[in-house]
């Protein structure tokens, strides 16, 4: 690793941009030198908390600094595939929010073009940089659990309610990178179902969805995400054949281990058999184990890997084909949720 400085500019801070400055700042080695933002609230408030960095209107600014080597872009979903293709063809290193586009092919050529140009493209999926998420592929790749069965997650609360993109591109890009990295895998196919009550004169702007992801090896995830829902939830059900966990990410304990499953025991004598099962199903209920975890903040954790993957020129964890594949699962739930529901196949494209 070099011991220079890196010089990062940033495009829009809203409402997110404020954790990823006060995360990129706060990283040795790394100056955040230029923020853009086109509100100039947006750009009093950085000037306000952080009086070095300096603020444009435009981010030609930033693409025309060549000191600036790095950009973080978190601007909305829909300004990312322009914004990015604009910083990697400038020749500098982009750290994108998700999801990376709002198009497959898009998500593709982004992805090429930083092989093609040598530069660094990491994806903002944050939860694969949550050591409780972390904890919990480790165990299931060692077995912990069994064979897997199923998994389900939750991402709901009451707002922030968009208006530029559904419920499904907003939140689901985190529970899908999730399913993906735990799994080792990526969904072969997904049905979609939604309702959109808040907004009915836009065109597909639901504020619930439910997502159902069938994964080549058979495991099946279910996605319920919401912005209108009584209560903040952000769970998410692991269940195997010898365990299952839950991970409760506004909980002190974030994982909680479950010895509990049902075994199908011997063929029931069919003069004996009942309604209930032909076979014996026995139950077992052990005990409940909550590790106790050290959780770094995943931002910390993530502005540090894009630091080191630019310095030591390393692809990311959540490079472009990771973004490609999460873009690629929520255009085919797009597609599903157009055709009522229907299953439809998900093409993950080789990026190169
Ligand atoms: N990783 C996470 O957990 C997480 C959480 C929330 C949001 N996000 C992501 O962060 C991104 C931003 O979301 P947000 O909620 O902050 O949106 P926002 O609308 O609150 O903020 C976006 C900002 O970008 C600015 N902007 C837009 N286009 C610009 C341009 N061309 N040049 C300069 N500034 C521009 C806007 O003025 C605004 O201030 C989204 O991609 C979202 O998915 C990620």
């Amino acid at each position: 690793m070099t011991d220079s400085i890196l010089h990062i500019g940033m495009i829009g801070c809203g409402y997110w941009g404020p954790n990823l400055l006060r995360n990129f700042a706060q990283q040795d080695g790394v100056r955040v030198k230029t923020v853009a933002d086109r509100v100039a609230e947006r750009r009093a408030f950085v000037t306000k908390g952080y009086p070095t960095v300096a603020t444009v209107e435009d981010h030609q600014e930033i693409l025309k600094d060549p000191e600036i080597t790095a950009v973080i872009v978190a601007t909305p979903a829909a300004t990312h595939y322009a914004l990015t293709k604009e910083v990697l063809e400038a020749g500098k290193d982009a750290f994108v929010e998700k999801p990376l586009a709002m198009k497959t092919e898009e998500a593709v050529e982004l992805t090429r073009l930083a092989a093609e140009r040598g530069r660094i493209l990491m994806v903002g999926h944050t939860f694969l940089f949550n050591e409780a998420v972390r904890d919990l592929k480790r165990r299931i790749d060692a077995g912990e659990l069994g064979k897997l069965y199923y998994l389900y997650s939750q991402r709901l609360n009451l707002g922030i309610v968009r208006g530029d993109i559904n419920a499904a591109w907003n939140l689901a890009p985190h529970d899908v990178s999730i399913g993906n990295y735990l799994l080792g895998e990526t969904p072969a196919r997904v049905s979609a179902s939604s309702v959109q009550a808040l907004q009915p004169e836009a065109p597909r702007l639901d504020d619930v969805v439910f997502l159902t992801l069938t994964y080549p090896s058979g495991v099946v995830m279910h996605c319920h995400v919401s912005w209108l829902d009584p209560r903040k939830s952000r769970t998410m059900t692991v269940v195997g054949d010898k365990k299952m966990i839950i991970y409760d990410d506004v909980a002190q304990d974030k994982l909680q281990i479950f010895d509990k499953g049902i075994t199908r025991g011997e063929r029931v004598p069919e003069e004996q058999a009942t309604d209930f099962a032909r076979f014996k199903m026995i139950t077992r209920a052990g005990d409940l184990l909550v590790p106790n975890l050290r959780v770094p903040e995943p931002l910390q954790v993530e502005a540090k890997h894009f630091i080191a993957c630019v310095k030591e020129r390393k692809t990311p964890l959540t490079d472009g084909h990771n973004g490609v594949a999460v873009t690629a699962v929520l255009e085919a739930a797009d597609l599903s949720l157009a055709r009522g529901g229907a299953p439809v196949d998900i093409q993950i494209p080789a990026a190169g």
